[in-house]
């Protein structure tokens, strides 16, 4: 039976500027009632278990044209705005030529509809340890620009940016609006190496990320920077194992020496992910992982070909883009497999639950209810999502595609029939979000490879029909296009 899932806390506003100077006038007039929300990744969930307290207003920043731009300046200086989501990063070839160690931490989080709507500057302010860009971005230098109505704007470098586990230098009136770094020069290497406890969805046991900067022999170390994450209580840099490579060339006697004053650097934490001497462990192997991949100019072996990224081949953009004020009253109108719907109650649901309470379509469903499961997959403006983890009111003037708007009258999808024929449901529940990450794996590559279909259905789980009939269903619908 579904339950119904409000915001928890009482959202009783719902704001979408179309500037970054009204989000900030919101910001200073709002104080601690008012909240950002970019992709609603963690905000939701912090909402859903009352984390925020006093939080009345969210103010999405997903509407301002052009925050989600990446580019490199005259200076090579490459600049992200705040709404430069995890697979913007990992689409952009600037950043996998320039920035490696941030491409491959955003392909290390959650999963394609995770990475749909996450962005990087909601990944720097949660401030958790174990958050995945933080990492890479420390090494490479990077700093944030905050900018408020009563401060104007001041650059952090992210390494002063953090004050402990989920708590940063920024105050409740100013809003990220940059982050900075210098483009990786060709003299420069980077890697970024997560172990988690499985390959989606997993929250890093420890990872570490490194840039060297090499001389003109390619093999004399110049400079060192190596972050390493989820072992202590904010990410930590490793001084000693930085300064002991620099003027080293990395043979086995360094790196095994690196890796040892790198294990040596912190007191890990330990928790239910892992023991402390675990971690100690881990650190040790990681960088001497790293340093390896480095010294072979291999840090880019593990980097996925045409990755499956379940963001379609549209643009992505709404059709039309709407700033609105919306309270519980208000009527907000989208359109919902072609058709417009016009319906009340957005203010302090989820999309899931807005689209089944209110919409009255209940083919997507709640699993988990916190962006595990992928059973909620819908499509927002042409990219799969998990609509529970986005906010009803960023409906509004949005093009919405769920699983009842697959078929064409009694004609299943191709996709549809190949789960039938290939026996690959059991109890069902699961099976309306396959369809749906299936859907639009298939739109984005209509022969995926299996590496490709396991990408695009990482975000997806089953707990009776198994994942090798899903695969062959996959498999088949792509045979039959
Ligand atoms: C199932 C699941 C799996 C996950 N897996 C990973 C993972 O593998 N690795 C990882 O690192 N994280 C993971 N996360 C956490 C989360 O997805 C990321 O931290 C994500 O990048 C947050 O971005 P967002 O845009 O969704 O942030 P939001 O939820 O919109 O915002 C996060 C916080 O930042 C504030 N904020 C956002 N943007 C701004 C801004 N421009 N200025 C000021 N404040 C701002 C918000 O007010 C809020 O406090 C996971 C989360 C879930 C639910
Ligand atoms: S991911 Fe949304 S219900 Fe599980
Ligand atoms: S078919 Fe039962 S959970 Fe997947």
């Amino acid at each position: 039976m579904h339950e119904v899932q409000t915001l928890g806390q009482e959202i009783a506003r719902y704001i979408t500027p179309n500037s970054v100077k009204e989000i900030l006038t919101h910001l200073k007039g709002l104080g601690s009632s008012g909240r950002i929300i970019a992709g609603g990744t963690d905000i939701l969930l912090e909402l859903e278990r009352n984390a925020r307290p006093g939080v009345e207003t969210l103010i999405d920043i997903s509407r301002v044209a052009g925050l989600d731009r990446i580019h490199e300046d005259g200076d090579g200086m490459i600049h992200l705005g705040p709404m430069v989501t995890h697979n913007d990063v990992v689409a952009s070839a600037l950043l996998v030529e320039k920035a490696l160690p941030l491409a491959q931490a955003s392909w290390e989080v959650g999963s394609p509809q995770l990475r749909n709507r996450a962005t990087v500057g909601g990944n720097l302010v949660t401030a958790s340890p174990a958050n995945d860009t933080i990492s890479a971005l420390w090494a490479l230098n990077a700093t944030v620009t905050l900018e408020s109505v009563d401060g104007g704007e001041r650059i952090v470098p992210l390494k002063e940016f953090y004050l402990g586990p989920r708590k940063t230098v920024m105050t409740a009136g100013e809003m990220l609006t940059r982050i900075s770094f210098p483009a990786m020069r060709a003299d420069q290497r980077g890697i970024y190496i997560k172990l988690g406890l499985r390959r989606a969805q997993a929250i890093s046991v420890v990872h570490v990320a490194m840039v060297l900067t090499l001389a003109e022999d390619e093999q004399t170390i110049t400079a060192a920077s190596i972050a390493q994450g989820s072992v202590a209580a904010t990410i930590i840099s490793t001084p000693t194992a930085e300064k002991y490579l620099v003027g080293k060339k990395l043979d086995a006697e360094t790196i095994e020496e690196a890796a040892r004053l790198a294990q040596a650097t912190p007191n890990p934490i330990g928790d239910l992910r892992g023991t402390a001497e675990y971690r100690t462990e881990l650190i040790k192997v990681m960088v001497s992982r790293g340093l390896k991949a480095l010294r072979d100019n291999q840090q880019a072996a593990t980097w996925p070909q045409e990755p499956a990224m379940l963001a379609g081949i549209a643009d992505g953009t709404s059709a039309s883009h709407r700033t609105a004020l919306i309270e519980n009253d208000t009527e907000i109108e989208t359109t919902i497999n072609g058709e417009t719907v016009i319906a009340k109650h957005a203010a302090g649901k989820t999309l899931l639950d807005w689209l089944r309470d209110e919409a009255g379509l209940t083919g997507s469903k709640e699993g988990c209810a916190e962006g595990e499961c992928g059973a909620c997959t819908v499509f927002l403006d042409g990219k799969a999502v998990m609509g529970c983890l986005v906010p009803a009111g960023r409906a509004h003037g949005a093009q919405i595609t769920t699983v009842e708007g697959l078929a064409e009258g009694d004609q299943l999808s191709a996709l549809q029939q190949a789960f039938i024929d290939e026996a690959a449901v059991q109890c069902g529940y699961c099976i309306p979000g396959f369809i749906m990450s299936g859907t639009k794996l298939l739109e984005e590559h209509p022969n995926p490879t299996t590496a490709q279909i396991k990408q695009g259905l990482s975000g997806n789980l089953c707990r009776c029909t198994g994942y090798y009939k899903i695969m062959q269903a996959v498999h088949e619908a792509a045979d039959n296009q």
